[in-house]
């Protein structure tokens, strides 16, 4: 029997300590560390302790540790074209979950793919399954199993429906024993499985209730070595909860492959799906949906999902400015609002962007660029709750506030790209080419940019945009205002 110790879990954010805190030493949050027993991996793998019920599980284990051997480089690079082979997602929606994967579905992954409930998971897996088993890259329809421990299979089939999903090949599951699961699929050797959700399933022995720390990493444990020993995918849903008795994915996410999170906000219909952990590719790329009436749509132009109607529309207004941001290998432009307001109190309110970034470009605008913002109140945002995290923004919200605080309306074809220094000078951010590039077109007349970056992008040249470059805020404010 293998030896065991005790471990303690952050719910939170997955941090692993010897010893129990009452605050979590990574993110600080109180009374979420839960004990939590690990095996010893070392004796070959086994599962052992816990009293895991083993006869479902052993035949997922890995073989004996005796059975592999060392590999010569060059045999590997034989198969390198073997190994790197995926399931082609083909299709624009397909493209665009690939991409965000990095090419495809790894034989033997295993995915999780957390969010906050009702954002679409479900959905995404179904579309996924629909696309798998369809098997347009083999000529033939083939298996996918798609497991749900939380809603019926009635429920499943009306929303196959709604997204008219035809594909026969779909085997539907009700069950949440990982056991009776695995046990059930194996003779339909699936080119994928789906398990929704992580928090409905249990192993038998295992204790805690389902969703609980450890029958979660249990649980997990055992698809892993599933995925890995058979080379079927496992998709997994977890959902994100701030409630203190379910674990979060967070605590997943150092056992499987790849993280994805899909992302929305409430009164949009748009869905970002980001890689936020993947060994098989870039956790740069973003992937954009459209929650529509028949499932996720890919939304191949996405410049434009961020900028308000108003800002789209024809009325122009004062505190707008829109910089150009990059999320993984794509440019979007990123409207910024702000408001500048003379009253008894001073205050400042911050959505969207760093508090201490804020306070700085304000700063700055006062001291070096002389706009005297001391008797306002001055609130900023960003639109559609994306959060500004690039330095590239700077100069947006430099803009957007002398906008405001001059009355000065920016025409809506203007776009600006810099970071800001101390001193109020301009600095180049990385890509600028790329972002220059998106802004032109879009049909956009005008974009400011550093005046170091000016001269490489001349030379580059942008139909119908014309690209000015300012060494400091002054100079922009004398250009644009
Ligand atoms: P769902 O996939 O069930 O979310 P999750 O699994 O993350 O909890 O979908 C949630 C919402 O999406 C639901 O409120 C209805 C909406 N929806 C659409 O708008 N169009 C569709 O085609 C489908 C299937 C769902
Ligand atoms: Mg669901």
């Amino acid at each position: 029997k293998g030896k065991s110790k005790i471990i303690y879990v952050c719910e939170n954010c997955g941090y692993e300590d010897g010893q129990w805190w009452g605050i979590c030493r990574e993110c600080r949050l109180a009374g979420t560390m839960k004990q939590f027993i690990e095996r010893d991996v070392g004796s070959a793998g086994k599962v052992s302790g816990m009293g895991v019920s083993e006869n479902a599980v052993r035949s997922w284990l890995p073989q004996k540790v005796g059975d592999a051997q060392p590999l010569k480089l060059k045999d590997v690079n034989q198969k390198m074209d073997q190994l790197n082979w995926r399931i082609p997602l083909p299709g624009l929606f397909g493209s665009e979950v690939a991409r965000v994967l990095g090419g495809g579905l790894v034989p033997g992954s295993l995915i999780l793919v957390g969010g906050d409930p009702g954002v679409g998971k479900s959905t995404l897996l179904l579309q996924i399954a629909a696309i798998i088993a369809e098997g347009q890259d083999i000529g033939k329809q083939t298996p996918v199993v798609y497991v749900s421990g939380e809603e019926s299979i009635e429920q499943i089939v009306n929303r196959a429906d709604r997204i008219r999903i035809g594909v026969e090949e779909i085997f539907l599951y009700s069950s949440t024993d990982i056991e009776d699961i695995l046990g059930k699929i194996q003779p339909l050797f699936p080119r994928a499985l789906i398990i929704d959700s992580i928090q409905t399933v249990y192993i038998q022995g295992v204790t805690g209730s389902a969703g609980g720390l450890s029958q979660v990493k249990e649980c997990t444990s055992a698809l892993l070595r599933f995925a890995k020993k058979t080379k079927i995918p496992v998709l997994l849903i977890g959902h994100v909860t701030k409630s203190g008795d379910i674990a979060g994915p967070r605590v997943l996410e150092h056992i499987v492959d790849v993280v994805l999170y899909l992302e929305g906000e409430k009164h949009s219909t748009h869905r970002l799906l980001r890689p936020v952990k993947n060994r098989f590719g870039s956790t740069d790329e973003l992937g954009v949906f459209e929650m529509s009436q028949s499932g996720l749509q890919a939304v191949s132009n996405p410049s434009e999902i961020f900028l308000s109607e108003q800002y789209l529309g024809s009325e122009i207004l004062v505190g707008l400015a829109v910089a150009v941001i990059m999320d993984g290998s794509r440019s979007f432009l990123l409207e910024i609002q702000a408001l500048c307001a003379t009253g008894s109190s001073v205050s400042r309110h911050v959505n969207g962007v760093q508090a201490s970034r804020a306070d700085m470009i304000i700063s700055v605008l006062k001291k070096q660029a002389g706009l005297m913002l001391q008797e306002n109140s001055i609130f900023l945002n960003v639109v559609s709750g994306v959060t500004l995290t690039e330095t590239a923004g700077d100069l947006a919200i430099a803009a957007a506030i002398c906008s405001s605080f001059l009355e000065f309306p920016i025409p809506n074809n203007v776009a600006f790209i810099g970071e800001i220094g101390l001193g109020g000078e301009l600095r180049t951010v990385p890509r600028m080419e790329k972002r220059v590039n998106t802004v032109a077109k879009l049909g956009y007349k005008m974009c400011i940019v550093p005046k170091s970056a000016e001269k490489y992008l001349s030379t580059v040249g942008f139909e119908g945009l014309k690209v000015i470059g300012c060494s400091n805020l002054r100079q922009v404010i004398d250009t644009v205002f």
